[in-house]
């Protein structure tokens, strides 16, 4: 019922919306009907009321819900589904329980705040309240889970493009972070379920540190995380930003699976990669290997060359810059 309310408000944010009216169409008494429109200012939303006038909404708050995102999403089936959490462990955990009891392919979840929000290889990741963007999309991909790799990269791909939209100048560092200023913003959780050579389901989940200021930050992560709010000095919408990846996402999703053709995520990958044409490290159990990056190829692996001349295809892994002491 509230969100009819709102959605009555929204349509007609020129006008006020009489009481009466929205009783009539939405059979509900006024008084509930206050009591709804109070709910939906503790929500953030700001509404005049004028008594014989009715109601009208003068703004609404930067939220990850279905009412604040479906109208800038272009998109066929990826967000047509929102299922938003003001507070959750983790949005993949969600994910992957939803996926498990039949939820379909392009539902995202979104969560205001995690309070276990997951990293990769068992690390936590830090997701305050109204502060990024955390969120996981439901796939099933009906493709090799060969391939899987390279849907991380489509991940890596929307994110870095969005951001670019809005003059935000981030790279990718492969296979799943995105680097502003040298440090990270934003990290991608890709996890599948399936068998050895059927997919069930995969669950990507992105971690965007958006709005955080410096002391958002536990003091272990903050030499190597940042926020756009910390790069760029100002905060930034995260509704625009999170529906641009949205955007891109089902377009190269949708690329990658109809045509087996991830060329231009990987293209943009590729183009705004950190480590191309530099010296990485590559840590493997308690080894590290120093090789030069040079490229990125059809199947999303990092090429690199040893010192000896040697090339290999990193399929996943733990690479950093060489000589930033692993920041990178
Ligand atoms: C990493 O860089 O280690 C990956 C971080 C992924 C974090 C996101 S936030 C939304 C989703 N839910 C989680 O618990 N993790 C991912």
């Amino acid at each position: 019922m509230k969100e009819d309310i709102l959605l009555m408000l929204k349509n007609d944010t020129d006008n006020f919306v009489s009481g009466q009216n929205i009783s009539d169409k939405l059979g509900v008494s006024r008084a509930a009907i206050w009591k709804y429109i109070n709910q939906l200012k503790e929500d953030g939303y700001v509404i005049e009321s004028v008594s014989k006038k009715g109601y009208k909404l003068i703004s609404s708050p930067d939220l990850l819900t279905s009412e604040e995102l479906s109208s800038l999403l272009n998109t066929n089936y990826i967000g047509k589904n929102i299922i938003h959490f003001d507070s959750i462990d983790s949005t993949n955990n969600k994910a992957k329980e939803l996926a498990n009891h039949g939820e379909g392919e392009g539902t995202v979840v979104f969560a205001e705040e995690q309070t276990l929000g997951r990293g990769r290889l068992g690390r936590s990741w830090v997701s305050p309240k109204y502060k990024g963007a955390w969120m996981s999309i439901i796939l099933r991909p009906q493709i090799d889970p060969y391939n899987i790799s390279l849907i991380t990269q489509v991940g890596a791909a929307a994110v870095g493009k969005a951001m670019k939209d809005l003059d935000i100048d981030v790279c990718v560092k492969w296979p799943n972070d995105l680097i502003l200023n040298r440090k990270k913003v934003c990290g991608i959780l890709t996890e599948m379920s399936g068998e050895l050579n059927q997919m069930n389901h995969v669950i990507i989940g992105i971690g965007i540190n958006v709005n955080q200021d410096l002391e958002d930050f536990p003091s272990d992560v903050y030499n190597v995380a940042t926020s756009v709010k910390i790069e760029k000095g100002h905060e930034i919408s995260r509704k625009i930003l999170v529906a641009k990846i949205l955007n891109y996402f089902e377009e190269f999703y949708s690329d990658f699976i109809t045509n087996l053709d991830a060329k231009n995520c990987l293209r943009f990958c590729k183009e705004n990669s950190i480590l191309i044409g530099k010296e990485i490290n590559i840590t493997r159990k308690d080894e590290t290997f120093i090789a030069k990056a040079i490229d990125l190829n059809d199947r999303g692996e990092l090429v690199v060359r040893y010192h000896d001349g040697r090339i290999e295809n990193l399929i996943s892994g733990e690479v950093s810059l060489h000589g930033f002491y692993g920041l990178i």
